[in-house]
């Protein structure tokens, strides 16, 4: 049986995307074969596409952190598991594809009767937000928290979230996000117009508890100045390395991946050791998964629960066919894209 894939052979612009067919791939011992239903397209697969992103693999490589299908073929040695099943995995690359093999271990039951493109929204953007407003800021009613590029993916399920957690929250987005933001109970504040360490002294007198910062850069240490003493700011981006949808450094290769690294250290060591008890600490869904595996599983399953209660609703931005993944980067690269893309590779 033969199958799409999306592969790139160099790193780049959208173009670089191309639509490959091939045998299907054959579970090895411990794996099984899934057949994709939805897979998720995230500022992290553009900064791999470009070779900025800490996680860029070498080439050629198929994109794709996120993915929910149903489990079509078993290889040896697997058990406890059967094909029709409904099944989640963060692979970090690989999910733009028709058909995907993975280690049996990687994969976390869906519920039924769930739609795949909102489901796979959990698996990415919602267990990063989850696990930062809980597992690293460790958030409580009442608290003030500020939220940058609140109207995208992470963003978005960060305002769903926050919400549920009784947070006061302040986000910051282009024009295009505000009503979003606002819709999901964030006070917007348009980071193109105004300058939002001012914006939070008048509105939030003596400070935010917590930032979460997807920025990075130097944008960290401005997010440290809207903290009052004592909170934190969680850094957990590098949206500044891109400008576009490409890489602002004009140069899309794989040697740029740790530019943008060292600079949390630097804030990291200067949030402990300046006055002020204003502390910068980072937050990374793939290195905790890999310390942690328990928590990733614990926490999706956590949120397929929030889901099917009804009390999230991912917001889906747009949904493509496999063969569109370049248009989809395209789109993401202008920016102003609210909610989650999702490409789902049986669509026609
Ligand atoms: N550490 C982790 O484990 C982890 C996990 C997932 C994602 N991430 C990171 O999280 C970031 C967001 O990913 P995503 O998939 O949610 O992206 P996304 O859906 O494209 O959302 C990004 C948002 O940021 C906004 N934005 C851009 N520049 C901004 C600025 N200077 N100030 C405030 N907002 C700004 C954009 O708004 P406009 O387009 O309207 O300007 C957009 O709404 C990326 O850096 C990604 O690598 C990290």
């Amino acid at each position: 049986m033969r199958h799409a894939r999306i592969v790139v052979t160099h790193y780049g612009g959208p173009e670089e995307l191309r639509v490959v067919e091939e045998e299907c791939p054959e579970p090895k011992d411990g794996e099984a074969r899934v057949r994709v239903l939805a897979a998720g397209v995230s500022l992290p697969d553009v900064m791999m596409r470009e070779g900025v992103h800490p996680e860029t693999p070498p080439l050629p490589f198929t994109p794709g952190w996120d993915l929910v299908g149903v489990v079509d073929r078993l290889g040896g040695a697997v058990s406890g598991i059967e094909p029709g099943q409904i099944v989640a995995a963060l692979p970090i690359r690989g999910a733009y594809s028709e058909f995907v093999c993975l280690p049996q271990r990687e994969l976390v039951p869906v519920p039924p009767g769930l739609d795949a493109a909102e489901a796979v929204s959990l698996v990415l953007n919602y267990v990063t937000a989850y696990q930062m407003l809980h597992r690293s800021a460790h958030v409580r009613p009442g608290q003030r928290a500020l939220i940058h590029g609140a109207a995208g993916g992470v963003g978005s399920a960060l305002l769903q979230l926050g919400r549920l957690a009784g947070l006061e929250m302040y986000g910051t987005c282009s024009a295009r996000g505000t009503r979003a933001v606002s819709d999901l109970g964030g006070i917007p504040i348009d980071y193109q117009r105004l300058d939002f360490v001012k914006e939070i002294r008048r509105l939030a007198s003596g400070g935010v508890d917590v930032v979460f910062d997807s920025i990075g850069g130097t944008h960290i240490w401005r997010s440290r100045e809207a903290l009052r003493r004592g909170g934190r700011v969680v850094a957990y981006g590098l949206t500044g390395l891109l400008r576009g949808g490409r890489s602002a450094s004009g140069r899309p290769d794989r040697r740029q991946r740790f530019r943008g690294i060292a600079i949390f250290g630097l804030y990291i060591a200067g949030g402990w050791l300046l006055p002020g008890r204003r502390r910068v600490v980072p937050y990374s869904i793939q290195w905790l998964k890999r310390l942690r595996p328990a928590f990733f599983r614990q926490d999706l399953i956590a949120l397929f629960d929030l889901l099917q209660q009804e009390k999230i609703k991912p917001l889906i931005a747009q949904r493509f066919p496999l063969a569109e993944a370049r248009h989809a980067h395209e789109l993401l690269g202008e920016g102003g894209v609210t909610g989650k893309m999702v490409l789902v590779p049986r669509m026609r």
